[in-house]
C-alpha cells in the first residue's frame, strides 16, 4: 500500500535535524508524489513513512515560493548586509531540513583572493577562511557561476566540514557585476539540490546582491 513504510519502521530515517513546522510540508511532498491520502488512513504508518520522503527529495515548488516570499520580507526589512545574511542562513537552515549547513563567504576586503566565512547556521567548520583556487566555493567564486556537486566525495576540489555532509550547492553573490561573496550550502542527503534549489538558493543570493549594491 505505502512502498518503503515498512522498511522505515526498521530503519532510521532521519539522521539531521527537523523543524516543528514539518508534518504540513510532508503533506504536500506526499501528495505531490501522486499518492492519495485516503490510502495512509493508518496514523502510525502516516509518521514512518513521510519522513522518509521528504528528507531524500529536493525542494517543491511549494516550499520554493513559501521561503522566496520570506526572504523577499528579510531583504525589505534588513538593516545592514550582516543582519540580512545571518536572517536568511537561519531561515533557510530552519526551514529546509535537507540544508544542514548554511553559511556565507565573502570576499576578504583586504585580499581578493580569500573567501572569509561570514554568518552561518550548522557545525562549526574549519573552513573559515579559503582561497579561491581551492575548493568547491573556491570554483564558484572564481567562476561566478553556481556549482551544484551530487557526491561531495566524488569531487576532488571537495574541502570537507563534515563526514556527514554528501551534496553541497555553492551560489556567488554579485554587486555591481562583481562577485562579492557567496551562499554556501551543505546536506546531509545525496543529491538534495535540484532545479528548485538551484532557483532558491540564487534568489537568496541576489537579494544579498542587490541589497549591498543599494546599501553601499
Ligand atoms: N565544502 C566547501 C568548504 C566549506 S564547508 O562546506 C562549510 C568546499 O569544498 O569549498
Amino acid at each position: 500500500m505505502v512502498p518503503g513504510a515498512r522498511i522505515e519502521l526498521a530503519t532510521p530515517a532521519f539522521s539531521g535535524r527537523r523543524s516543528t513546522s514539518e508534518l504540513p510540508r510532508h503533506a504536500n511532498n506526499f501528495s505531490s508524489l501522486g499518492a492519495s491520502r485516503r490510502s495512509v488512513n493508518s496514523p502510525g504508518i502516516f509518521c514512518f513513512c513521510v519522513p522518509w520522503f521528504n528528507t531524500n527529495m529536493p525542494t517543491t515548488v511549494q516550499e520554493s515560493a513559501s521561503v522566496i516570499s520570506e526572504l523577499n520580507k528579510l531583504a525589505s526589512s534588513a538593516s545592514n548586509a550582516d543582519a540580512l545574511m545571518d536572517s536568511i542562513v537561519t531561515l533557510l537552515h530552519e526551514k529546509l531540513t535537507r540544508y544542514n549547513w548554511v553559511g556565507f563567504y565573502m570576499l576578504d576586503p583586504n585580499d581578493a583572493n580569500m573567501l572569509v566565512l561570514g554568518p552561518f547556521r550548522g557545525a562549526a567548520t574549519p573552513h573559515t577562511r579559503i582561497p579561491l583556487n581551492q575548493g568547491i566555493c573556491g570554483a564558484a567564486a572564481s567562476s561566478g557561476e553556481t556549482v551544484v556537486v551530487d557526491d561531495v566525495n566524488s569531487d576532488p576540489r571537495y574541502l570537507a566540514c563534515s563526514l556527514e555532509t554528501k551534496s553541497e550547492i555553492v551560489v556567488p553573490v554579485f554587486a555591481k557585476g562583481k562577485v562579492v561573496g557567496e551562499l554556501d550550502i551543505d546536506s546531509h542527503v545525496p543529491a538534495a539540490f535540484g532545479s528548485d534549489d538551484r532557483k532558491l538558493c540564487e534568489h537568496a543570493a541576489q537579494l544579498l546582491g542587490k541589497f549591498t549594491e543599494s546599501h553601499s
